[in-house]
């Protein structure tokens, strides 16, 4: 498969994807998010494939979706043609964990993007922000729903708002991202955390990832229970006889992903 806008690698059992429109500091137009859509399907369908990273640049993650691509639409433009949701679903829908490893300006839909990640992992050069307010509109790919959810509705009315931008180490502090690290580590570290995720039974981190997010889509009742299924379901994986038989002999687990 070929591609225009990302670079497309495959490491061990992890999936690389690197956005590459550096002339534009990686602005999120379609040609670019169908790209990611089909780069997804293909490390979803491949077995060998555990975890994904997407990644940017050393300047920009993503600095927002094209805004010389929108800048004449119209509404029925966007409305017809399901702007930004249209494609950009497939990362929501991903089954194995993505995360995002971020370096520099994450704007607007990169930063949503990257929260559509299941986990970011930031370079300390990392900005956070939702400047859209700036252009004249607001977040259209789930800022003003998923950043509250992640960092509390102060902040995220402080970030919407105002444009403001927020550098990794609020961001950690805020809960908006998992790990931060000096930006020359960064590709290695999100790389050493989906190598560490991959080489766990694939079902079960797939199990993982349902579960947690069902956390965000209903009560706590409601998500104990699902959770509780999920659990029971696990007594019928190769992988869970493996995990407990290798701790009772003091060996390593040798997951099957079945
Ligand atoms: N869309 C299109 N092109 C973009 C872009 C974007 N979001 N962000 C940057 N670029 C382009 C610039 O136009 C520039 O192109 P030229 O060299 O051809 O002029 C190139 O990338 C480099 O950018 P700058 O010269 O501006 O670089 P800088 O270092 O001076 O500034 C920046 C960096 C602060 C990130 C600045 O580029 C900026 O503010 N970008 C826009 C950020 C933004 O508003 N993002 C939100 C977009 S709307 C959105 O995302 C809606 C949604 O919710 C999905």
């Amino acid at each position: 498969m070929s591609f225009e806008n990302i670079i497309v690698e495959t490491r061990n059992r992890v999936g690389l994807i690197t956005l590459h429109r550096p002339q534009a500091l990686n602005a999120l137009n379609d040609a670019l998010v169908d790209e990611v859509g089909k780069a997804l399907d293909a490390f979803e369908a491949d077995e060998n494939i555990g975890a994904i990273v997407i990644t940017g640049s050393a300047k920009a993650f993503a600095a927002g979706a094209d805004i010389g691509a929108m800048a004449e639409f119209s509404y029925m433009d966007a409305y017809k043609g399901d702007y930004i949701t249209r494609n950009w679903e497939r990362v929501k829908t991903c089954r194995k964990p993505v995360i995002a490893a971020v370096a520099g300006y994450a704007l607007g839909g990169g930063c949503e993007l990257a929260m559509m990640c299941d986990m970011i992992i930031a370079a300390d050069s990392a900005k956070f922000g939702q400047p859209e307010i700036k252009l004249g509109v607001l977040p259209g790919a789930g800022g003003t729903q998923r950043l509250p959810r992640a960092i509390g509705k102060a902040k995220a009315m402080d970030m919407c708002l105002t444009a403001r931008m927020m550098n990794a180490d609020e961001a950690e502090r805020s809960g908006l991202v998992a790990r931060v690290v000096p930006a020359d580590r960064l590709l290695d570290e999100a790389m050493s955390v989906a190598t560490t995720i991959s080489g766990f039974s694939l079902p079960v981190v797939m199990m993982i990832k349902e579960s947690v997010n069902r956390a965000f889509e209903s009560s706590l009742n409601e998500g104990l229970l699902f959770e509780r299924r999920v659990f029971h379901s696990a007594f019928a994986l190769q992988d869970q006889k493996e995990g407990m038989a290798a701790f009772v002999a003091k060996r390593k687990a040798d997951f099957r992903h079945l």
